[in-house]
């Protein structure tokens, strides 16, 4: 991994991720893109490309002048917005998907893209969730996650592209809003209890779902990448998650920073819905065991990070 495309970079992962890449790898070997343009400072007048995942086109365009030998695919719509219409989510999430795995077979690139905890369904075993067991998810965007797991398996199987990747739990960070994902609250609940000091969540408060800090999860993908492909057995979609929370265990967590903070709820159906056909906790043991996957960040060490860095902004 030295030259590195990512696609939809201006997300809640890829704005972290470049910032990191850069650090690492230099700035002019890490290219963002996107199909909107930058509005964050750090990313605002430093390459980066308009690239719709869709256009195969543009897609080798760009990876001919740029020169890449690594595409981070994270151009997705995520799962409350993939319930909001099924069908681009199948577009831009399969499509797009399919488009990148394309051009790496024909660039002879490295390639990384996250599965999640959505690729699981209600039929799955909810404790200590295993890497390999029953998926029959029940929603769009998990239908699109087995699928592209598969599809990324397929790829190293019959055309040798090194595929990698991981199966992301919710992810919770201060640099960027989620992008209409189903554990959003765990972001939004931080900002809520320092802008207002209350927060009305619409997930139930005994819903429990794997998390992880969004350092632990950039960590967790360049050490994936840069792991001996030697010991990889399982490849893509490693299960990884640092915590399973619930709204409750947070907002208890929070009133030690702030004791008067509030929580109500007002449950969506669609969102918990979605939730409750979701493990509880996921078994993370083959990310350990392969490539040492070792998380940080626990859910008192985060809620502190959190809340500092959101009272400074
Ligand atoms: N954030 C999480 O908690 C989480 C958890 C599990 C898995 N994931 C997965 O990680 C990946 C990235 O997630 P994220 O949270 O950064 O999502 P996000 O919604 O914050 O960002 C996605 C980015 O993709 C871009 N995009 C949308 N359509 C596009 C298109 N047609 N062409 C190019 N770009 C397009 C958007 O503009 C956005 O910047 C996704 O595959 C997602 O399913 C995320």
């Amino acid at each position: 991994m030295e030259r590195i495309i990512i696609t939809g970079a201006l997300g809640q992962i890829g704005t972290e991720l470049t910032l990191k890449l850069r650090e690492r790898y230099g700035e002019e070997n890490v290219l963002p893109t996107d199909i909107k343009e930058p509005e964050d400072e750090q990313l605002k007048g430093k390459p980066f490309e308009i690239l719709d995942v869709r256009d195969m086109d543009r897609l080798k365009e760009i990876a001919a002048t740029f020169k890449p030998d690594t595409i981070m695919h994270m151009a997705a719509l995520l799962s409350a917005t993939c319930e909001k219409d099924p069908q681009l989510a199948w577009d831009i999430n399969m499509g797009g998907l399919v488009n990148a795995l394309e051009l790496s077979r024909e660039f002879s690139l490295q390639f990384f893209t996250p599965s999640s905890i959505g690729a699981f369904g209600p039929s799955t075993p909810k404790e200590n969730t295993p890497q390999v067991t029953v998926q029959r998810p029940t929603t769009m965007y998990g239908v699109n996650k087995v699928a592209g797991e598969l599809l990324c398996d397929y790829y190293f199987e019959k055309f040798g592209v090194d595929t990698r990747g991981l199966r992301f739990p919710g992810l919770i960070s201060h640099v960027k809003e989620p992008g209409g994902g189903t554990t959003d609250y765990a972001v939004e609940i931080y900002f809520e209890a320092i802008r207002t000091g209350r927060y009305t969540s619409y997930i139930d408060k005994d819903t429990n779902m794997d998390m992880m800090y969004m350092d632990d999860a950039i960590d967790a993908t360049i050490k994936l990448m840069e792991a001996d492909a030697s010991r990889l057995e399982d490849r893509n979609a490693f299960n990884v998650t640092a915590m399973s929370i619930n709204p409750e265990m947070v907002a208890n967590e929070i009133r030690k920073h702030i004791p008067a903070f509030e929580v109500d709820y007002d449950v969506d159906p669609v969102r918990q819905g979605i939730a409750e056909s979701w493990p509880n906790v996921i078994d993370a043991s083959h990310a350990v065991r392969q490539w040492d996957f070792e998380p940080k960040y626990n859910l008192a060490k985060m809620t502190e990070i959190m809340l500092e860095a959101i009272r400074n902004k």
